[in-house]
């Protein structure tokens, strides 16, 4: 399995912070934002890796990371992403890295307590369509801000619900996601958004629509670091108290 780690977008989000620095090398706790996501990958057992990123901080990454061995990372490639076309735009450029394996996608600005080692282990029993891993988010306001999934009385995922007004569960999409080599044809298909983004949304619906989507539910903690100035700091305080990649 390959995996692919996406640090590219504009981080309006925590700007000023980001006027000086791409959002996914500012602080979390000891290290480098990304970092903790690299982690994650590394213990989920993939080490061969491709960091998607842009703009005018891209060069940082070579330094911080230089050939991903210090990481635990055995081949670590880099894209570069010319401009903030979404997450699915992003994954796109991996293409040719991924080649016919199946890939674990994660955002590197998501934080997680506990290992997504089985998460993994799941997929690979049978790593057709897509699978991916989903928290429980208490706040109806939180999940406004988040990708949602509506639920059947099943348990079956129906449709996700990008940045929803009105939440159809309380669970969110984190920022990781497993799929087998078809993602990059679909997302050859999609048209951008409202906001001029190739959605990972869309691409997550072909797979549930096809009825090809599976998820796990994570344990523990998980934060997405990016989303506001607020969010930032709880997932500093979080790891700061109780670490992270358990
Ligand atoms: O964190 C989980 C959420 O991430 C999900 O619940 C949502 O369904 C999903 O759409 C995404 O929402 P965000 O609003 O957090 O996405 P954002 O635009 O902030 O992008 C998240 C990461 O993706 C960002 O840290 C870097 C990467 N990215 C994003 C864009 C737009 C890229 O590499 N290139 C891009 O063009």
């Amino acid at each position: 399995m390959k995996g692919v780690v996406l640090a590219g977008g504009s981080g309006t989000r925590l700007q000023p912070l980001t006027n000086i620095t791409n959002k996914h090398l500012l602080p979390i706790f000891d290290r480098p934002m990304i970092s903790w996501a690299i982690e994650a990958i590394v213990n989920a057992g993939i080490t061969e890796i491709m960091l998607v990123t842009g703009g005018t901080h891209a060069g940082e990454f070579l330094r911080l990371l230089g050939n991903g061995h210090a990481s635990g990372i055995d081949r670590l490639s880099y894209a570069y992403q010319d401009r903030p076309g979404g997450i699915a735009e992003a994954l796109g450029l991996a293409e040719r890295f991924v080649g016919d394996d199946p890939t674990l996608v994660m955002l590197a600005d998501n934080i997680v307590e506990n290992s997504i080692r089985p998460m993994v282990d799941n997929f690979l029993k049978d790593p057709v369509g897509a699978r991916i891993i989903l928290s429980k988010v208490d706040d109806p306001v939180h999940l406004k801000h988040l990708g949602v999934p509506r639920l059947d009385e099943s348990g079956k995922v129906t449709e996700i619900v990008e940045k929803p007004s009105d939440p159809p569960s309380s669970f969110c999409v984190t920022g990781i996601y497993m799929y087998d080599p078809s993602v990059f044809q679909i997302i050859k298909t999609l048209e951008p958004s409202g906001r001029g983004e190739l959605e990972i949304t869309d691409v997550n619906n072909y797979f549930v629509n096809q009825g090809t989507m599976a998820y796990d539910i994570l344990d523990g903690f998980w934060g997405d670091a990016g989303e506001s100035i607020d969010a930032y700091w709880s997932v500093n305080d979080f790891v700061r108290f109780n670490s992270a990649n358990k």
